[in-house]
């Protein structure tokens, strides 16, 4: 079918993984003859991937898909497709079109490469959800269109089951890319001029796990600063149980890979860490923090935390306060527990009150804001190499970039400097932004 013409939109909801997926979905339709849309309205077809960390993400995106209802009805030839983790759920698909029947396609996680072929040939079965884990994906295509910064996934899936989350239900076991595969990738982006590649994985430290051959993460890091030119490496998410020494040596071996761990720990009581499943102790924990710290200096370390899970008691929450206090994370994503089906926490009767969690919540933001705060002082008066990502629309000729530890700084060129490094000192800071002078471009 011809589709010259044609026009593609993208609601990406979620994590970094479906923003790199919506770059391969990208891929696909341009491969179809479908052109970018910015306007979601003006489009010909609108792809929603979507997200079901928690009930409240659910929820947007539903709300989203019903404002599109009346447009259906004035342009009957526009097809409405949803993808990603919330459609791989048992019977979601089926449930979705009971009261959203104008959706034309729903594929699950797995079934990404089928958009190709099942777009131009829509038919009375709009649901394809594959139960057993699907291929790797590496051969479609990716339309990026976020230089310098690309994303590069290494191992897709998850083995952990934390009791409270739906990943290993929705995106199947871990499978890991072979170390040429990623090499060849990088090595392709780094070329084309992107200078900060990132790493995907729901646990960068299982890399290799399923290979069976010796493979690791350290072994990966280490193999890709075989690559000529100026670029910075980034990785996501590591998972605290299997941080090894061998990654950290690593990390310290080659300056492009930027001393930055986002290292979620979702809560500091033993009671908690338990209850979910993570396999690691608030002991460990420090112990890791600290040694990170120690033998990354000037590494900045960020988290996830949830309060509110199945039993988690006011002493319990204490004690993710006190963790908060001693590990400084230079910043943290902060979730109330949102109740999951399927997974094993769904079952746990224990459930803390609504009213009890959103003043948990509360608390744990302020405390991290005031440590934030509290650690621009190291910032202030200091040089640090950015690299300049994009212009800060609020502000006039001002741009915007992130630092090796990934904190935002903001700062002002008479010239376009986007993709370039520079040098800036800053000069000021609030929670969520550094402001400071350029002292040197690249
Ligand atoms: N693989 C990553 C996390 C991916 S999900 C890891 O292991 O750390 C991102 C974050 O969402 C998690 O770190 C957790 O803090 C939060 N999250 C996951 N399930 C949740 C749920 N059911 N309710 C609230 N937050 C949740
Ligand atoms: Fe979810 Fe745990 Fe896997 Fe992270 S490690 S994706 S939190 S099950
Ligand atoms: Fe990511 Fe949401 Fe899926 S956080 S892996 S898009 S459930």
């Amino acid at each position: 079918m011809n589709n010259e013409n044609k026009k593609y939109h993208i609601l990406t909801y979620g994590c970094q993984m479906n923003v790199h997926e919506s770059e391969k979905i990208a891929g696909i339709l341009t491969k179809l003859g479908y052109e970018y849309e910015e306007v979601a309205e003006n489009a010909d077809v609108i792809v929603f991937n979507t997200c079901c960390i928690r009930e409240t993400a659910e929820q947007k995106i539903l709300g989203h898909v019903g404002t599109f209802k009346k447009l259906k009805k004035k342009k009957p030839w526009l097809k409405i497709v949803m993808c990603g983790c919330m459609t791989q759920q048992e019977g979601k698909g089926e449930e979705i079109l009971k009261n959203y029947p104008y959706v034309d396609l729903i594929l699950g996680t797995h079934n990404i490469a089928e958009l190709e072929s099942r777009l131009n040939n829509l038919s009375k079965q709009k649901v394809y959800v594959q139960k057993t884990d699907g291929y790797l994906n590496e051969e479609i295509p990716s339309t990026r269109t976020s230089m310098p910064n690309a994303w590069v996934n290494i191992i897709y899936g998850c083995n952990n089951f934390c009791t409270y989350c739906i990943v290993p239900y929705v995106r199947g076991r871990e499978r890991s890319r072979s170390i040429q595969s990623v090499y060849q990738e990088v090595e392709g982006l780094v070329r084309e001029g992107y200078k900060e590649i990132t790493l995907l994985g729901q646990n960068v430290n299982s890399y290799g796990n399923d290979l069976n051959d010796g493979t690791n993460f350290a072994k990966l890091l280490r193999e890709l600063t075989k690559i000529d030119g100026k670029f910075r490496l980034r990785f996501m998410t590591s998972h605290p149980k299997d941080f090894t020494d061998e990654v950290i040596d690593a990390i310290a071996s080659d300056k492009r890979i930027c001393k930055h761990v986002h290292l979620p720990v979702q809560a500091g009581s033993n009671n908690m860490l338990k209850a979910m499943n993570r396999k690691y102790t608030r002991e460990q924990y420090l112990e890791l923090v600290e040694k990170i710290k120690t033998r990354l200096p000037g590494v900045g370390i960020t988290t996830d935390i949830m309060v509110g899970f199945n039993g988690e008691t006011e002493e319990d929450f204490l004690q993710t306060l006190d963790l908060v206090e001693k590990c400084k994370f230079s910043s943290a994503f902060c979730f109330v527990y949102s109740r999951r089906k399927g997974t094993a926490g769904y079952n746990m009767t224990n459930i803390v009150p609504q009213d009890i969690k959103k003043d948990r919540i509360k608390r744990l933001i302020t405390l991290q804001n005031k440590i934030t705060r509290q650690l621009n002082s190291n910032y202030i008066g200091n040089v640090f190499e950015i690299l300049v990502e994009d212009v800060n629309p609020k502000f006039e000729n001002t741009y915007c970039g992130r630092t090796e530890c990934g904190r935002l700084v903001n700062f002002k060129s008479d010239t376009d400097i986007r993709n370039k490094f520079v040098k800036v000192k800053v000069n000021k800071g609030t929670t969520a932004t550094l402001w400071g002078e350029i002292t040197e471009v690249e």
